[in-house]
């Protein structure tokens, strides 16, 4: 039997990359700390790995495949030291954060990275994922796949970025969607479930080099009305400007107050990366309208006015919705 261990497996991405494992039926051994379960049928071994013996239980057996998800560098360097001799191919899933620039549309696998951080100075995430990358590289020379995932989609997703839009647009029902003007930004989203395939695939055929794993680019306008027709909305949409957002301090892409997804105009290479090694492998990627049908069924599931850690507020949009209606200023009373 395939013997896989991952180095978490109690997290979104790596519980499902476990769960892929099992349907190829394989043996999984999660090892985390246990702050949540693992998927049913794996085994977990509870490990600090800020401990210098996190590794000690898993360590001299023969690992067909290890699975590393962390953005921690002395925590990646270290687990890779220890099981090197064990183990016959490793996967890190990475980021297209890593790439140093984002003006280039269509860029491969051999664009040029940011600057590696020296191990564990890890407040930089593009950085650390660098320093992370190049250390399993530097330990399993030949046996190590590097996956660079963009905007992961899907059910369960703790940075709710990608289910903001479906989730807003049945939240509001009759009511009106603020929505960024940005006709030229792109998104490219993959879904949970299609990366997590690939990454066990992946393993499964030993592959070892480096590979984007990135949905289509598709135009925001496009993304938003696909989420918009998925939640049934009919109602008022309601665009507005950049600049008008970013002067009532409406952020980006993610976080608090923020727009998910809306990227500034200045960065065309950033959801436009290429796919083709992705494709050429097998990776698949399902149609949008199914991410969005599958996010919003968990959406519901997990409550569509609940506390996010992207966007807006539905109080905070109406009163953004009700200043740009009265030509005025959130901040100045309208
Ligand atoms: N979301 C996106 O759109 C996106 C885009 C590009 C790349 N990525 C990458 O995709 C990956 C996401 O993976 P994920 O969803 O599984 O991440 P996650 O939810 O953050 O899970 C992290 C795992 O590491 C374990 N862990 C954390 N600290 C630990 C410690 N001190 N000792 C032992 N275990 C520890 C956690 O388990 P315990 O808490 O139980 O210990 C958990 O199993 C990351 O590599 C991320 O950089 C994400």
């Amino acid at each position: 039997m395939t013997d896989v261990l991952i180095l978490g497996g109690t997290g979104w991405l790596s519980g499902r990359i476990a769960e892929r494992w099992m349907d190829a039926g394989a043996s999984v051994t999660c090892l985390a700390r246990g702050t949540r379960p693992v998927p049913y049928g794996a085994r977990l071994v509870v490990a600090d790995r800020d401990e210098p013996e996190a590794y000690d239980a898993v360590r001299g057996r023969d690992w067909d495949e290890v699975v590393e998800v962390s953005s921690r560098s002395t925590h990646v360097a270290a687990a890779a030291a220890a099981l090197a001799g064990d183990t016959r191919h490793l996967t890190y899933v990475s980021s297209v954060s890593v790439y140093a620039a984002n003006n280039e549309e269509g860029a491969d696998e051999g664009a040029s990275l940011v600057e590696p951080a020296a191990l564990g100075d890890d407040g930089d995430y593009a950085r650390a994922k660098a320093a992370c990358e190049a250390a399993v590289r530097a330990a399993l020379p030949h046996r190590t796949a590097i996956v660079r995932p963009g905007l992961i989609g899907g059910p369960g997703d703790p940075t709710d970025r990608f289910g903001y839009w479906v989730s807003r647009f049945a939240l509001a029902e009759g009511g009106a969607v603020l929505v960024p003007d940005a006709p030229v930004v792109r998104v490219q989203v993959i879904d949970v479930d299609d990366l997590a395939a690939f990454v066990a695939a992946l393993g499964a055929a030993g592959f070892s080099g480096t590979v984007n794993a990135v949905g289509d680019p598709s135009p925001l306008p496009a993304v938003l009305a696909a989420a918009r027709e998925a939640s049934g909305h009919t109602a008022e949409v309601v665009p507005a400007a950049p600049d008008w957002l970013a002067a009532q301090g409406v952020q980006h892409w993610m976080g608090p107050r923020s727009l998910p997804l809306w990227l500034p105009d200045d960065m065309p290479g950033f959801a436009t990366r290429s796919n083709a090694v992705y494709r050429m492998l097998g990776g698949a990627l399902r149609p949008l309208r199914e991410t969005l049908v599958r996010t919003l069924e968990d959406e519901r599931a997990r409550g569509l006015d609940r506390a996010r850690s992207a966007g807006i507020t539905r109080e905070d949009e109406l009163a953004l919705i009700a200043a740009l209606r009265s030509g005025g200023d959130l901040h100045a009373g309208g």
